[in-house]
């Protein structure tokens, strides 16, 4: 699936290279050329490496109810 339109990269290819060591979006970005002409395309990008690294967004909704008291 393409993830940046404008430079036909894909979301295969921005795996990959988080793969070998780019594990930021800053690091995607000058690597593969994400996002250097509209820029439409970043928020996706980084939603894939933080997806495929594990990490989950932070939502208070998800805390446990004793957890919650400290928001
Ligand atoms: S879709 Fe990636 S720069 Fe336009």
């Amino acid at each position: 699936m393409y993830i940046c339109i404008c430079n036909a990269i894909t979301d295969k290819k921005i795996l990959e290279a988080q793969s070998k060591g780019c594990d930021s979006i800053d690091d995607i970005m000058q690597e593969l050329g994400v996002g250097d002409s509209c820029g439409k395309c970043i928020v996706k990008a980084e939603n894939l490496l933080i997806e495929n690294a594990g990490v989950q967004r932070f939502d208070p909704k998800n805390l446990s109810s004793d957890r919650k008291n400290y928001f």
